[in-house]
This record gives C-alpha cells, sequence and structure tokens, in this order.
C-alpha cells in the first residue's frame, strides 16, 4: 500500500500524521502515515529510501524545506519561488516532485477561515528565512499593497526582496530601526525565535490601529509573539494552526484527489491545545 510521512528533526511532536488520518477519515480512507526523524546529513538518504520503498507522498517540515527542494527533479513554482519545499510526491515514472503550500495555506486560513481581506494592507514581514520566503509571494498574491521586510541579519532581508524583485511593493528596513519605521495593517512574525524559546522585543509602535497580527507557529512559540499583539492592541492576533491545517489540506488533495473539509480538524486541534 501507498505510505505517507512527515519527515522533520525533531519531529515527535508533529501534528500531521493526526490532520492526515482525520482528512482520510472523511473520504474512508485507510491511511499508513508516519513520522520519520532525519538529521539534516542522513535527510537525502531517508527520503530516498521512503520513496524507493512504498513511499508515495512526504510532508517536511524544519529544517529539512530547502533540502528537499534542492533534491526533488522536478518543482512547483510557489516551491521555485520559495526555494523550499513542505511536499514531495512520487510521480509515476518514479521521479520526486516538490511543490510548497505553506503561502497558500497561510493565505486561506487568514481570508477564509478568519476572513480577513488583506487587500490594501502595509504588511510587515518579520524575518527572512525559509519561512518568510513561504509567505512572502503569497501575502502580495493576496493583495497587500506593501510588503516590508526586516531581518535581523539585513542580507537575507535584501536577498528575498532582490528575489521578488517588484521594489516599489516589496522592500526592506533594518532590524534596528523597527521603533522608527511606522506603523503597519498586517505583522507577520516568520522568524523562528518562538521556536527557539526567545522573545523578540518588539515596539509598540508598529502596530497600527485596526493592525492584524499573524505567528507562522502555534503553540508555545507563537505565545510570545502574540501577547505582545494582544498588549500592543492588535485588533486580531491568530497564531499559525490553521495554516497547518490548510497546507496539510493542499497536500492531501494533491496525493488523494479529494478535498477535505479542514474546519472540525481545526477545531479539534484547537480545543485540545
Ligand atoms: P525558518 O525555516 O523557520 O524560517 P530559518 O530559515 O533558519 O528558519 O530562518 C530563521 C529566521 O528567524 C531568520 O530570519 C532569523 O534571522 P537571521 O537571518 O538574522 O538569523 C530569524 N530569527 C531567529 N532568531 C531570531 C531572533 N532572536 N531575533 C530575530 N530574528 C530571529
Amino acid at each position: 500500500p501507498a505510505q505517507f510521512a512527515v519527515f522533520g528533526h525533531p519531529i515527535g511532536h508533529s501534528l500531521s500524521p493526526q490532520i492526515h488520518r482525520a482528512f482520510a477519515q472523511q473520504f474512508g480512507i485507510s491511511l499508513d502515515y508516519r513520522t520519520i526523524d532525519a538529521t539534516p546529513a542522513d535527510f537525502a538518504a531517508a527520503v530516498r529510501r521512503f520513496f524507493a520503498e512504498d513511499g508515495h507522498g512526504a510532508n517536511v517540515t524544519v529544517p529539512h524545506k530547502a533540502a528537499a527542494f534542492a533534491l526533488a527533479d522536478t518543482r512547483s513554482e510557489a516551491a521555485s519561488r520559495a526555494g523550499s519545499a513542505n511536499v514531495l510526491t512520487r510521480l509515476p515514472d518514479g521521479r520526486l516532485a516538490a511543490h510548497n503550500t505553506d503561502g497558500a495555506g497561510m493565505v486561506r486560513d487568514l481570508t477564509e477561515r478568519h476572513d480577513m481581506d488583506l487587500r490594501g494592507h502595509t504588511a510587515l514581514l518579520l524575518g527572512a528565512g525559509g519561512a518568510a520566503h513561504g509567505v512572502a509571494w503569497n501575502l502580495l498574491d493576496a493583495g497587500v499593497e506593501t510588503l516590508t521586510i526586516v531581518n535581523r541579519s539585513p542580507e537575507a532581508a535584501d536577498a528575498l526582496a532582490d528575489a521578488i524583485g517588484e521594489p516599489a511593493r516589496a522592500h526592506t528596513r533594518y532590524w534596528e530601526d523597527l521603533a522608527s519605521i511606522g506603523s503597519y495593517d498586517l505583522i507577520v512574525n516568520a522568524t523562528s525565535a518562538g521556536l527557539l524559546g526567545v522573545s523578540l522585543q518588539l515596539p509598540f509602535s508598529l502596530l497600527g490601529a485596526r493592525a492584524l497580527c499573524y505567528d507562522l507557529s502555534y503553540g508555545a512559540a507563537a505565545a510570545s509573539f502574540l501577547a505582545w499583539a494582544k498588549t500592543a492592541g492588535a485588533r486580531y492576533a491568530f497564531d499559525g494552526l490553521g495554516m497547518l491545517v490548510e497546507t496539510a489540506a493542499d497536500a492531501f488533495e494533491l496525493w488523494h484527489g479529494q478535498r477535505p473539509d479542514t474546519e472540525p480538524v481545526y477545531q479539534l486541534l484547537r480545543s485540545a491545545t
């Protein structure tokens, strides 16, 4: 039988197996979906082994998304522009296809689940690593007016802005200047600080009057940024749990040809966290 898995390091607390099994239940599909813990040094070999056996599709999470993109034989446009992949699929001829559903999942979570309209928003993107690359283009596609990218190390922010190549809409500022760069309608935390247990020291002046704050992570990793957002008076502050479920739904549809209902799965996870 076809097998599915999520690769990460660490991977023990991944919600992906639970999400995919819940989706499969909606269609009466019995699913073999497991976690595979691979160190960066072992990742490529572990992926090859998985797909050489009965592997059909894999999700890929931290820290392997760039490596997954690199080892694939074909790449979707979403994966190519992000330079990273969170989905690997075995094609009928045995080649591996890379895709990235992170940005689409985030925008769908914001616009459909939370009913937000991003058009015309001034957006601030904190971070310029893999996670930021995964969502930047989708924020622009969703109609944000400007995307200001701020990263602790400015080179990475410049590289992302250059890759986007729309200087009138997407540009960078320095992290040291966060207190003096004005306020934004939408602030997206795409740093890994929360995951690393570090609290970002962000000025309240970043928040516009009707500001919407979004953390790409969830659970304990998102707590500090969301607490800051609420204290600073954000109108809305969301974590990335909905994004996780939406990104999984895109992978599920790619593999099984059927679109799962994400809402009950989201509600189940929300009530458990
Ligand atoms: P991910 O795939 O989660 O994006 P990554 O590619 O390693 O992981 O990127 C981590 C991002 O979080 C980077 O933008 C990083 O900033 P640097 O490029 O300067 O390293 C950012 N980051 C991590 N810890 C941070 C901290 N304490 N303060 C500010 N930014 C931080």
